[in-house]
């Protein structure tokens, strides 16, 4: 080829790469022409290997006006990618743009559960009046469940409708009362105990759940008395309400006292069940060592979720534990 032929391929190609360069909207077609341009097998490199055949005073000439275009080439390349990436980078930013002036999200805070808080309202009451809390296991033996506590082998609710049996002979407790055995078998007497906790029976419906809350009491001291029994309650349940209350003791019966009642309050008007108590069985007592020469004691059981039914007016006991939120937010 001779300088003329080669200037006007020079040309051409330098504007063939300027339409071509200009038309590409992707950095891979920039990629793509660069390498048909400056490649190995690029148009500029097979005329720069063309040079060897040429006259050695045109191919000073040639060679430079050759490594011109290959840096125009170049320079236009550059350019191209960096306004590319440039407006990428711009479209991105617009994309992820905060909004500042945007108000947050408001997270919820949460409430106690209103038998948690009913359990923490009795026993602070107890505490004061110089209570321990004890706790015990949920899953019991028939022994601290019914046998120390002086219940019959034949008594209705051993029976396998009213008790969850475990397979390895174990069961869960259907009250708080173990507890009073455990406490008094682990330490000596004075006692004066409250133990909150859950306990289980085989019972589901409207007013019956599976699963509920009881708190326990017991007093065994030198001449822990009935009257005490009645005037400690007076004092629980007004503190509980938080105004007056009337209170009446209705005889009944549990394998576990003697006597049993059952403790009424006056509730619009008419008398409504609050909860089981009586003195200690002497039964009971001895089983557990205490000299009943000089001990007596008496214990009282209370549903928490009927103690927050009263208190805050809740009609339905499945609202406990169904957990919605508009319903838990009240309290
Ligand atoms: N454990 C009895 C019950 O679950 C309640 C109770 C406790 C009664 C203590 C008397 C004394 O029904």
């Amino acid at each position: 080829m001779n300088l003329e032929a080669l200037k006007q391929t020079i040309s051409d190609l330098k504007s063939l790469s300027k339409s071509q360069f200009g038309q590409s909207t992707l950095q891979s077609e920039l990629d793509d022409l660069y390498r048909s341009f400056l490649g190995k097998k690029g148009e500029v490199n097979l005329l720069l290997k063309s040079l060897g055949s040429m006259e050695p005073e045109t191919r000073k000439e040639a060679g430079k006006l050759l490594n011109i275009l290959k840096s125009d080439i170049e320079a236009d390349y550059l350019e191209l990618t960096s306004s590319l990436t440039k407006a990428a980078n711009q479209e991105k930013l617009a994309k992820e743009k905060i909004d500042i002036s945007l108000p947050g999200l408001q997270s919820k805070k949460g409430s106690l559960h209103p038998v948690s808080r009913t359990i923490q309202d009795i026993c602070s009451f107890f505490e004061r009046m110089g209570f321990d809390i004890e706790a015990g296991p949920e899953a019991e033996i028939d022994y601290y469940n019914f046998e120390a506590l002086n219940v019959p082998k034949d008594h209705p609710a051993k029976d396998m409708h009213d008790t969850f049996y475990l397979n390895n002979s174990g069961l869960l407790r259907t009250h708080t009362s173990p507890v009073q055995i455990r406490t008094m078998e682990k330490s000596e007497a004075p006692h004066r105990i409250i133990c909150p906790g859950k306990v289980y029976r085989k019972d589901s419906d409207l007013t019956h759940t599976p699963m509920f809350h009881q708190i326990e009491g017991l007093v065994v001291e030198e001449d822990a008395s009935f009257s005490q029994l009645k005037g400690l309650l007076n004092d629980f349940l007004e503190d509980f309400f938080g105004e007056e209350v009337e209170l009446r003791f209705r005889p009944s019966y549990f394998p576990f006292t003697e006597p049993s009642a059952e403790a009424d309050i006056r509730w619009n008007k008419n008398w409504l069940e609050v909860l089981g108590c009586g003195m200690v069985h002497p039964n009971v007592l001895e089983g557990v060592g205490v000299d009943t020469n000089k001990y007596t004691g008496f214990a009282f059981g209370l549903g928490v979720e009927r103690m927050a039914m009263l208190k805050y007016d809740i009609p339905d006991l499945r609202a406990f534990f169904e957990n919605d939120i508009r319903f838990l937010d009240q309290f």
